[in-house]
């Protein structure tokens, strides 16, 4: 009896040495493979306040200098790996596209709607794709361009009379208006316009608020401006579909679906909401930007207006107004929008989340990281864009590398707005195909070199 208690201890010490040196031995398959270099920053709260407190260029490149141009962080929670590679962010957004899903804050799901295009993958996102695509094909837009026309000219003389006007809130007035042409067709009401506007004014200013869905707050505020404005596209949707006319634009191609292809109120809604949301903001800043750079740069001002009086002395001579075609012909313009976007690079980054495991260049990609492909960190690297912080639109005489302009994203999510800017320019935005069979991107060029 009195031999047990030290042959039990020798007993139970073999085994935790014999189990210690296997684990030892064994690491777990994550801890064979490596994380990228890089720092997680601080428990819980990792990089986020460098991020938010720094010029985001220079906490980018800060770490690109230090790790290369894949490399870890922690930002707003999630453990994360930043990627400045043009080669290895197409692998992310576009051959192994489907180990990555896009990824949103759910306050951002539930404020525009969970079953808007952003947030899916696979055939629900391939035929939402194609239909949004399609309602802003040149074919589509051509019809629109007197309409766009129309909206400037309202708006010159309000300008022109105005002392000091705020350039991003005007640019916003603008691009709303041709939102809501594109989206709505040109047959809506203005008291139908006025009501969705006051709706949607209201969601905006509490989409980047803080998600607390206290009474008073931003947010609580948005979420019930959000349930106004479905309830009014329902019965605007119940009208059109009882007057049998469709009234054109994005919300007619949705509403012209038949059989199995229909899509139920709530999917339209929630996709007009985020077409709405994705075109106002991001098109108003790159007009706001353009109008910086041209006033800082007077010589191009000089240029561009030269052309547009080229083009202004023609319409009047045939006593016309702009042509799609007009749009076509204005190179020096378009390179000077190109350079905006690289400038501006209005998405510094967008968000995937790793399915799985997955390694990239002999680092491992945990499932559930966020992987983050810095767009603007691209633009801004002088190995593609020599001299990166100098506005030069004759830079884009000749087409940029491939997979290394990427204003409009790359692969199945990529913006549908990209294809415009290709028609005027000629060359593809973001030259690799997308892996989606059933992406429209492919068939008109999104992606294609
Ligand atoms: C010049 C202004 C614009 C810029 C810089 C821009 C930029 C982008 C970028 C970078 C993405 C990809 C996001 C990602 O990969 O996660 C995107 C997606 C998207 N954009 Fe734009 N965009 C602009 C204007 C517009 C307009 C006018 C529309 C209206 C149709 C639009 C609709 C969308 C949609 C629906 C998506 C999501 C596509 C998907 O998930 O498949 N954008 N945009």
């Amino acid at each position: 009896m009195s031999l047990f208690p030290p042959l039990f201890l020798f007993v139970s010490f073999v085994f935790l040495v014999v189990f210690t040196l296997r684990l030892r031995r064994r690491p777990p398959e994550n801890e064979k493979r490596r994380l990228p270099p890089g720092s997680m920053g601080w428990p819980y709260i990792g990089e986020t306040l460098n991020l938010y407190t720094q010029n985001p260029n220079t906490f980018f490149s800060t770490r690109q200098n230090r790790h290369g141009k894949m490399f870890k962080s922690h930002i707003l929670g999630c453990p994360c790996v930043m990627i400045s590679s043009p080669e290895v962010a197409k692998i992310i957004l576009v051959t192994k596209s489907h180990l990555f899903k896009p990824t949103y804050p759910t306050s951002k799901e539930m404020m525009i709607g969970p079953q808007a295009v952003f947030f899916h993958q696979g055939s629900y996102h391939s035929h939402l794709k194609k239909l949004i695509q399609s309602s802003f094909l040149p074919s589509a837009v051509k019809a629109l361009v007197s309409e766009i026309e129309a909206i400037v000219l309202d708006l010159l003389p309000i300008w022109d009379q105005t002392e000091t006007i705020n350039t991003l809130h005007e640019m916003k007035k603008y691009s709303y208006a041709v939102a809501m042409i594109s989206v709505f067709g040109k047959k809506m009401e203005v008291e139908e316009m006025e009501g969705l506007k006051e709706l949607y004014h209201c969601i905006e200013k509490g989409y980047n608020s803080m998600p607390l869905d206290l009474p008073g707050t931003p947010f609580n505020k948005a979420m019930k401006a959000r349930k106004l404005l479905n309830e009014r596209l329902r019965k605007l949707i119940q009208k059109r579909r009882d007057n049998r006319d469709d009234g054109g634009g994005l919300l007619g191609v949705l509403l012209g679906l038949k059989g199995k292809e229909q899509l139920s109120d709530s999917q339209i809604a929630d996709n007009i909401i985020g077409v709405i949301f994705a075109a106002h903001d991001t098109t108003a800043s790159v007009l706001t930007w353009l109008l910086k750079y041209l006033h800082d740069h007077p010589h191009l001002l000089d240029a561009v207006k030269m052309e547009q009086e080229d083009i202004k002395c023609k319409r009047l001579e045939t006593n016309r107004g702009i042509t799609w075609d007009d749009t076509r012909n204005m190179p020096l313009t378009n390179r000077v929008l190109q350079e905006t976007l690289r400038a501006a690079s209005i998405l510094s980054f967008t968000f995937r989340e790793a399915v799985e495991d997955v390694e990239i260049e002999g680092y491992l990609i945990p499932r559930g990281w966020k992987v983050l492909p810095l767009f603007r960190t691209i633009h801004y690297c002088s190995d593609f864009f020599p001299d990166p912080n100098k506005f030069d639109p004759s830079r884009f005489e000749v087409a940029p590398r491939a997979n290394t302009f990427l204003p409009f994203g790359n692969g199945a999510h990529s913006c549908p707005d990209g294809m415009w800017s290709e028609k005027m320019t000629g060359y593809s935005m973001a030259p690799s195909p997308c892996p989606n069979k059933g992406c429209l991107s492919n068939s008109i060029g999104i992606g294609e070199s």
